[in-house]
C-alpha cells in the first residue's frame, strides 16, 4: 500500500505522528453509476498533520470525505479508524465522538447566539449547561472570538468570524479528526490565513488530524501533505 505520510517521524512540535485513519484499496460506486466516484484509494492519515485534497469538480473529493466521515461505507476495500474497520463500528457514535466536520456554509443556527451555538451540541451529548459554557468560552477564545461577540447572533459577525465560531463548535467534542469541505471557500485572504493558522495550530500543537478539501492554493501550500484527486484516484500532489 502506498503511504502518503510525510517523511518526518515527529512534526515541529514533537507531537508523534500516528496513523488514525487509513483507507485500504477503497472504492465507492453510486447506485446506477457506470463508474466509481472513488477508485482504489489507499492512504494513511496521521495525527499531527494537515492534509489538503485538491482536484477538479466531480473528481470524487466530497465522496472521499463522506467515506472518511462514515456517512457512507466503501463499496470495495475498507476504511479503518484506530485499528477498527468502520464497517464494524457504530457509525452514529463514530461521527459524534471521533469526527468534527467544518463546512463552507458554516451551518450556524441563526436564532441562537454565538455562545448558544457552541453550547448546543455539547448539551445534546448530555453536558450540563454549567459545564458547557466555560468549555465554549475557552474554545471561542481559542479562535479569537471576544466575550462581547459571544453574545451576538451569527448575522452580526463577519464571514471570517462566523467560520471561526463554526470551527470552535466543531471542536466541542473530543474528536481528533477534523474534516473540512472547502472551509475557507467563502473567505477573503486575511480570514483564510487566520483559519489556516488555527487548523495548523490544532494539528501541530494539539495532535489533531486535519483533512480538508480545498480550491485555495494558500491552504494547499500550508498543508503538511498535499494530495490531488482526479477521476476518483488520489495521488500526492
Ligand atoms: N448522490 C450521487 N449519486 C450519483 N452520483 C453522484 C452522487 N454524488 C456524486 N456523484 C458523482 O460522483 C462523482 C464524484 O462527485 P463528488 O464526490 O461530489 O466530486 P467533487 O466533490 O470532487 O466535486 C461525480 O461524477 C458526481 O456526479
Ligand atoms: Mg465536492
Amino acid at each position: 500500500m502506498k503511504k502518503f505520510s510525510s517523511e518526518k517521524e515527529h512534526n515541529k512540535k514533537g507531537v508523534k505522528n500516528m496513523s488514525i485513519l487509513t483507507l485500504e484499496n477503497v472504492s465507492y460506486t453510486y447506485k446506477n453509476a457506470h463508474r466509481a466516484a472513488v477508485s482504489n484509494v489507499s492512504c494513511q492519515f496521521e495525527q499531527g498533520n494537515v492534509y489538503a485534497i485538491v482536484g477538479p469538480s466531480g473528481s470524487g473529493k466530497s465522496t472521499l470525505l463522506s467515506l472518511l466521515a462514515g456517512l457512507d461505507l466503501p463499496t470495495a476495500g475498507k476504511a479503518v479508524f484506530d485499528g477498527d474497520s468502520l464497517a464494524n463500528l457504530n457509525l452514529d457514535r463514530y461521527r459524534r465522538e471521533s469526527i468534527s466536520m467544518i463546512f463552507q456554509a458554516f451551518h450556524l443556527f441563526p436564532l441562537m447566539t454565538v455562545m448558544e451555538n457552541v453550547c448546543f451540541p455539547m448539551e445534546l451529548c448530555g453536558v450540563s449547561p454549567k459545564e458547557a459554557e466555560p468549555r465554549a468560552t475557552e474554545l471561542l477564545e481559542g479562535v479569537g472570538i471576544t466575550k462581547e461577540q459571544m453574545s451576538r447572533f451569527p448575522s452580526k459577525l463577519s464571514g471570517g468570524e462566523r467560520q471561526r465560531v463554526a470551527i470552535a463548535r466543531s471542536l466541542a467534542s473530543n474528536a481528533k479528526i477534523i474534516l473540512g469541505d472547502e472551509p475557507t471557500g467563502n473567505l477573503d485572504g486575511a480570514n483564510t490565513q487566520n483559519i489556516i493558522e488555527i487548523l495548523c495550530g490544532l494539528a501541530h500543537e494539539k495532535g489533531y488530524c486535519v483533512i480538508i478539501v480545498t480550491h485555495d492554493i494558500e491552504v494547499a501550500e500550508a498543508a503538511d501533505v498535499a494530495l490531488r484527486m482526479k477521476d476518483g484516484v488520489l495521488r500526492v500532489a
